[in-house]
């Protein structure tokens, strides 16, 4: 029976519509470049070197569902449930326990569970940046570190880098009151770079002699290819480093969990930030990824995730020393989804990815990952969801337009 109510018009007329006035901070906000390009790059007929998506084909969609179905069964109650904001303990325990070393005991105190890392980058945005801070970035940067930073308005001051990543002497001149350092050590997007030991070292020892917090990110380091990953700056100085982890590139980015392993003072401060953003992550989620995790499921998956990597960045690389004209370098990556393109410097990559795309070819102008006087002729590309005959076939494009450009 229909109610009498559904046949009266609940609604009212607007006389004033609202203009709306936006904050200072909402004015100045600015969609990512690469979320741009993933809209035309969607299309099937692309080819496309442009995201920084996983490959679908990694995702361990069975043993989710497993997952999702013994926690929904056997404690159904506990995971629909509102839960505590530094998150699912026994996956804090879990954390702890994995990010520890014989010489350095990380505790689950330090750990916050985040809705992605990308939170991470938000949360240390609002608790360590004023407006006018100065904050450090390597050169280039993560787009979307540069974009979280950004809402807070820092003063970005760019490290210097080289083939090896940044370069920890750079540092010295630049640290004065700059309320952070934010590094990449590991198959670096945009460059897929690593920071070798000795580095690593000379920046944890300069930054605790300076005292300069270090943000070491770090979703990348377990694809290494050799399988061999490097040792984290974390476990150099847990009392000067914070440490952002991500389950996106090892089992799913949809799930959005991620986590932050800080000293205790900075970490209570990022939960009091999260609380205020959204309570907690999804309890659900965090009760299934331990799941998943707590009997080593990681140990047997990401070499497979590894292989399928190093098959692809290979067929890439193969396929750039066959088809890039002289004049022309790249990064050779041991890890990640990264290779970074370095052009003549008359090729301006914002105007060949026009005629890239014209061409059924995507990829990142490196513009957008500069925090300061971007280096235009540089672009990124990712291998990872593209099978080796598209990559060869869409490297050949490229190859012949940056070709008629020289
Ligand atoms: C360097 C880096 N940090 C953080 C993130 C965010 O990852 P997520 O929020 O999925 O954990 C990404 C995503 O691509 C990244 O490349």
């Amino acid at each position: 029976m229909r109610s009498f109510l559904c046949e009266i018009s609940m609604k009212i007329e607007n006389p004033n519509p609202i203009q709306w006035q936006f904050s200072e901070r909402a004015s100045q906000l600015q969609s990512s470049a690469i979320r741009e390009i993933l809209k035309i790059t969607q299309r099937p007929e692309i080819i496309s070197f442009a995201g920084g998506l996983p490959s679908p084909l990694t995702f361990p969609v069975e043993r989710m569902k497993a997952a999702y179905d013994k926690v929904l069964s056997e404690t159904g109650k506990q995971a629909l449930q509102y839960g505590p904001t530094d998150g699912y303990a026994p996956l804090r325990e879990w954390i702890a326990g994995y990010l520890s070393t014989p010489d350095c005991k990380i505790v689950p105190e330090q750990i916050l569970m985040v809705s992605g890392s990308q939170q991470a980058l938000d949360l240390l945005g609002k608790v360590l940046i004023d407006e006018g801070s100065k904050v450090l970035v390597e050169t280039p940067s993560y787009l979307g570190a540069l974009q979280a930073f950004s809402v807070y308005r820092p003063e970005f001051h760019s490290v210097e880098t080289d083939d090896h990543g940044l370069v920890p002497s750079s540092i010295e001149g630049l640290a004065e009151g700059a309320r952070l350092l934010y590094s990449l050590p590991n198959f670096q997007n945009p460059t897929g770079r690593s920071l070798s030991i000795e580095r690593r070292r000379e920046l944890v020892e300069t930054c605790a002699r300076l005292g300069l917090p270090l943000i070491e990110d770090d979703p990348y380091g377990a694809l290494s290819y050799k399988g061999e990953p490097m040792p984290r700056m974390l476990n150099m100085n847990p009392d000067g480093v914070i440490y952002m982890g991500s389950f996106s590139k090892v089992l799913t980015p949809g799930i959005r969990l991620g986590y932050v392993c800080a000293p205790l003072p900075l970490v209570r401060r990022l939960e009091l930030a999260k609380q205020a953003a959204d309570l907690h992550t999804a309890t659900l989620t965090q009760m299934v990824v331990h799941e998943v995790v707590k009997d080593g499921f990681l140990n047997e998956h990401i070499p497979t995730i590894r292989t399928l990597y190093a098959n692809q960045c290979q067929a890439m690389l193969d396929a750039m020393e066959e088809q890039f004209p002289a004049g022309v370098t790249w990064t050779r990556p041991e890890g990640g989804m990264f290779i970074w393109v370095e052009l003549p410097k008359q090729i301006d990559a914002t105007k060949l990815l026009d005629q890239a795309i014209a061409a059924r070819v995507a990829f990142v102008p490196g513009a957008p990952f500069y925090a300061n006087d971007p280096d235009t002729h540089t672009l990124r590309l990712s291998f990872v969801t593209v099978p080796p005959e598209r990559i060869r076939e869409g490297i050949a494009i490229l190859g012949k337009l940056i070709k008629e450009q020289m």
